[in-house]
């Protein structure tokens, strides 16, 4: 979620400087906001006022009822019919626009659903239900929802997943803490919370991975390992709250935070996850030049705002491609089938684009060339090359090109079974005065009978994950008219793997409600994944194949190590490489104890009833 701000209508002293600030380079709808985690007030507008139009943040973390509120007393005294409920003020001392810009609610922080006391647990529920309907009713974009006492949280869980059934635009955002402890109790919480993402995890599966449920971490002084902070980078976390007691010293007296926890927040940044900054002033540096013009004092928490905004415009600006991509990020692209299907011009027009591929494309050809026909044969040979699913064009062009550079003589048969394709290959031909070398050839490759047989076979049929759009089965049909001694280009290539969790795309596939989508081998520009093991080769296909035995049908297991520090991860689990097939996980988790991940590929078949993604 962006919180964007909006003019303010009732209080007009709301106005903000700016939020952190601009990246290079960067698109300003992705602006980053920062937040400010605050006390409870009836006085909304002036607690606006004063972290808004004073302090300079872009929203605040507020409670919306009385900390000291619990059903059971207002019951007791008799007057539950009587009394309003202790929130923060009626709705209309801000416009509705105002609500959802610059609040976010904070659930009460005392309720406890999974305590042993019947009381309290029933007060928790009533409140937590009364509080999740007043931000509803305040058009409230997020609320934030303590983090569980214990580990033990189903029945918090069950009320939630109860009421995001219901839920219409509010997303709800559980505040967990990130902690891992590696063994040393040192590092877990006094509720005995060692891993949290093995919280939040349980939580979400009893919430069946709603994608209105996200989380909000509470970044502590102490961080853990690498490896397993990278799990967060697969999950929506869409807050950061950084507590005061977090921030260093720096040599001026100043807030600063550690290296690691600035490489931390960049990440952040880069997943488009708030910051927001929690606690008293603990850098105590009010000075004169704290004041401003008026003479009104400086928020107090200012400089570590100020410190955000910093390591916000500190990032390296974007490079032009990944800008240009941004749109892409985790978005699930259906994948082609140009052997079914027939490729419309802007899918053409798209390869078309790639220069490098077709510029190496020239290379590998002239290169064949020279190798097939030496340069005192250069004037009598006439190599005959066969470029199979020619598409528009592109690869008789390269090849074209690369004759004349060699200087040998050519012959070109472009084949393709498109016949939309067909008409621009003809007009291409005839706009270049081709007629001579090439010849078109309208028919599937598979099933040509060709007049004589190729020195070089040209094609790029490739998919994503390689063999994915049928290149193998193809260029086996093709390859009765490659002479024994042919050349194909490609010669080779090989597919990856990568064990992955990406809960986005998870529930971007989920949504569907159906198998089909969890078959789908997805295309997809990876972003927001947690990568849990470094990627393996699975196929390798070799051009021309002429072993008697040549089969594709295909089957592979493969072990993935994960980092011993890494903790646990599953659930969202997904596979990538550039782009995505179906896999199956034999096994049904990959747990704290047995840190490796077996996987079995079967591009047909998911035999556990669960499916997972495959990239790179
Ligand atoms: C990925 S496109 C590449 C097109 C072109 N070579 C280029 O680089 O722009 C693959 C092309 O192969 C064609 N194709 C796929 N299978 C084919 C087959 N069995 N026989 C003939 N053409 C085929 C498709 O119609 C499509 O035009």
């Amino acid at each position: 979620m962006c919180l964007r701000l909006l003019p303010s209508l009732l209080v007009s002293s709301i106005e903000r400087e700016m939020p952190l600030g601009e990246r290079g380079g960067w698109e300003s709808s992705e602006s980053m906001y920062c937040g400010v985690e605050t006390d409870f007030s009836d006085d909304v507008p002036s607690l606006l006022s004063f972290h808004i139009s004073t302090g300079g943040f872009d929203y605040v973390l507020a409670p919306l009822m009385n900390p000291s509120y619990r059903p059971s007393l207002v019951e007791a005294n008799g007057s539950s019919d009587t009394q309003a409920l202790p929130v923060s003020g009626s709705d209309l001392v801000l416009a509705p626009s105002q609500w959802s810009s610059h609040v976010v609610g904070k659930v009460s922080s005392w309720i406890d659903l999974d305590s042993e006391d019947e009381v309290l647990r029933m007060d928790s529920e009533t409140t937590l239900k009364q509080e999740i309907a007043w931000a509803t009713h305040l058009s409230l974009q997020a609320c934030l929802l303590p983090t569980p006492k214990g580990t033990s949280c189903a029945n918090y869980a069950r009320c939630v997943n109860q009421i995001l059934q219901g839920l219409g635009n509010l997303q709800l955002w559980l505040r967990v803490p990130l902690v891992k402890s590696d063994g040393d109790s040192m590092d877990a919480t006094s509720e005995g919370l060692n891993d949290s993402w093995e919280l939040w995890n349980s939580f979400r599966l009893l919430c069946e991975h709603d994608s209105k449920l996200s989380v909000a971490l509470d970044v502590m002084s102490n961080l853990p390992s690498e490896s397993s902070l990278g799990r967060w980078m697969g999950e929506s976390v869409r807050a950061a709250i950084i507590s005061t007691d977090s921030f260093l010293t720096n040599a001026r007296g100043y807030p600063c935070l550690s290296k690691r926890h600035q490489k931390l927040i960049a990440g952040f940044f880069d997943h488009a996850v708030q910051v927001v900054v929690s606690g008293k002033l603990v850098h105590n540096l009010q000075r004169a030049s704290d004041s401003n013009a008026e003479g009104t004092q400086r928020h107090p928490l200012r400089s570590y705002l100020d410190y955000v905004a910093y390591l916000f415009q500190k990032m390296e600006p974007l490079p032009e491609q990944e800008r240009i991509e941004l749109g892409y990020r985790d978005f699930l692209q259906a994948p082609l089938q140009p052997l079914m299907d027939n490729l419309e011009a802007q899918t053409y027009e798209t390869f078309e684009r790639d220069s490098i591929k077709y510029i190496q494309y020239q290379r590998a050809v002239a290169k064949a060339l020279v190798d097939r026909v030496p340069d005192e044969k250069a004037s009598e040979l006439t190599t005959v090359l066969m470029v199979v699913g020619a598409g528009r064009g592109p690869l008789v062009r390269a090849s074209l090109q690369a004759a004349e550079e060699t200087d040998r003589k050519l012959k070109v048969y472009a084949v393709e079974k498109n016949p939309n394709a067909v008409v621009t290959l003809h007009n291409l031909v005839k706009m270049e005065g081709w007629e001579d070398m090439v010849t078109i050839i309208s028919c599937d490759m598979r099933f040509w009978t060709a007049p004589e047989k190729a020195d070089i076979l040209v094609s790029e049929l490739l998919g994503s994950f390689g063999d994915n759009e049928l290149s193998p089965e193809c260029l086996d049909g093709a390859q009765r008219f490659l002479k024994p001694d042919g050349i194909s280009i490609p010669s080779s290539y090989t597919s990856f793997i990568q064990p992955v969790t990406a809960s986005k795309l998870y529930n971007d596939v989920k949504a569907h409600k159906d198998l089909a989508h969890f078959e789908t081998p997805y295309v997809v520009k990876l972003h927001s994944v947690a990568r849990l093991a470094p990627s393996q080769p699975v196929f390798t296909f070799a051009h021309p194949n002429f072993s008697t035995k040549a089969n594709n049908q295909r089957y592979k297991k493969l072990r993935f190590n994960l980092p011993s520090d890494a903790g646990s991860a599953l659930d969202s689990l997904a596979i990538l490489i550039p782009s995505c097939i179906k896999m199956s996980i034999l096994g049904s988790s990959l747990q704290q104890k047995h840190q490796t991940c077996s996987a079995a590929l079967s591009p047909m078949h998911n035999t556990n009833g669960r499916s997972y993604w495959v990239g790179l």
